[in-house]
């Protein structure tokens, strides 16, 4: 199998609470449930890629440890190549600790664990699978230089690459843009990246203006319930989100980026592949749970042609 989505980027533990609200500083909170799942925004991404159609390889690095062992495995089972995968001895496994409110928002910790090993040689020693992609994917949870090496491969290669700067901290250094085909920051990424603040439809096209205007080949910024809006530099597009009732946000994010970079591989508009992204996503938050609550090719189909 040749994988036509290559995703370099983080495999975490999710460790899930469900509380009424998100905890203040200082402030003990009762939970209402807890449970431990795969996730990580870059395994998330393979997941929803491989389960909306793709042939995906994954190249990242978790510890020799049991969630190392589990994260791994959740990939296998989704016919992820994880040959790209290594398992890095005197280090755990990522994880996050996550808050889900009442409302279906969350707060995360992430700690880099084996993500943090991830070297530009270790993504340079499987140059193969690189050379094999249509697309491929990069986040921010595993180190810069590797995400910087991955980019400017992949736009050498001339690939199709997405980047999806999550989390964002601040702007991303000033050469990445010319190598990066598609950006898609939510909005408080966007935010971050520019400075500006992001909130609706108005202040996501500013937000876009100016990634674009640093170099950036085409912008989608994702703003949840309120949608997502394209910038390719000759004008926007506003794409409505399809309503539903959200139980939980995580991976949302992921299931959009994923389901897109699938729809690209298979050579489809970017327009189909925003919409098909959105479909995908939006049933993804009315699951509990990073990879459990991505949604298959036939769930997503189902909705599009009902
Ligand atoms: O985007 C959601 C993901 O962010 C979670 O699965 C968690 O692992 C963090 O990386």
């Amino acid at each position: 199998m040749q994988a036509n989505v290559v995703v370099v980027g983080s495999l975490n533990m999710d460790l899930v609470t469900r509380a009424q609200r998100l905890p203040q500083a200082g402030e003990t909170l009762a939970g209402e449930s807890f449970f431990t799942v795969p996730g990580g925004k870059g395994a998330n991404q393979a997941v929803a890629a491989a389960r909306l159609g793709a042939q995906v390889a994954m190249v990242g690095c978790v510890g020799a440890d049991a969630y190392g062992q589990q994260l791994r495995d959740a990939l296998l089972g989704e016919g992820i190549d994880c040959q790209a995968v290594a398992i890095a001895e005197g280090v755990s496994s990522g994880v996050a600790l996550i808050v889900v409110d009442a409302s279906s928002q969350n707060a995360i910790v992430i700690v880099a664990g084996g993500n943090g090993q991830l070297s530009p040689a270790s993504v340079m020693r499987f140059d193969a699978l690189l050379q094999s992609a249509e697309v491929i994917i990069c986040q921010l949870e595993v180190p810069a230089e590797t995400v910087e090496y991955t980019l400017a491969r992949g736009h050498a290669l001339g690939k199709t690459v997405i980047l999806n700067p999550a989390p964002a901290t601040g702007p991303l250094p000033a050469h990445w843009f010319g190598h990066i085909d598609y950006l898609i920051p939510n909005e408080s990424e966007a935010a971050a990246l520019t400075g500006l603040p992001v909130n609706d439809l108005a202040s996501a096209k500013v937000a876009a203006t100016h990634l674009l205007a640093l170099g950036v080949g085409k912008v989608i910024v994702t703003l949840g319930a309120q949608g997502a809006v394209f910038a390719d530099g000759t004008g926007f597009e506003h794409f409505a989100a399809p309503v539903v009732q959200p139980l939980d946000t995580t991976a949302a994010g992921d299931t959009f980026v994923g389901g897109f970079a699938a729809m690209l591989a298979r050579g489809e508009g970017v327009r189909e592949a925003i919409a098909f992204g959105q479909q995908a996503a939006a049933i993804s938050v009315t699951r509990a749970g990073a990879q459990p609550s991505i949604p298959y090719l036939l769930e997503v189909q189902t909705v599009v042609t009902a």
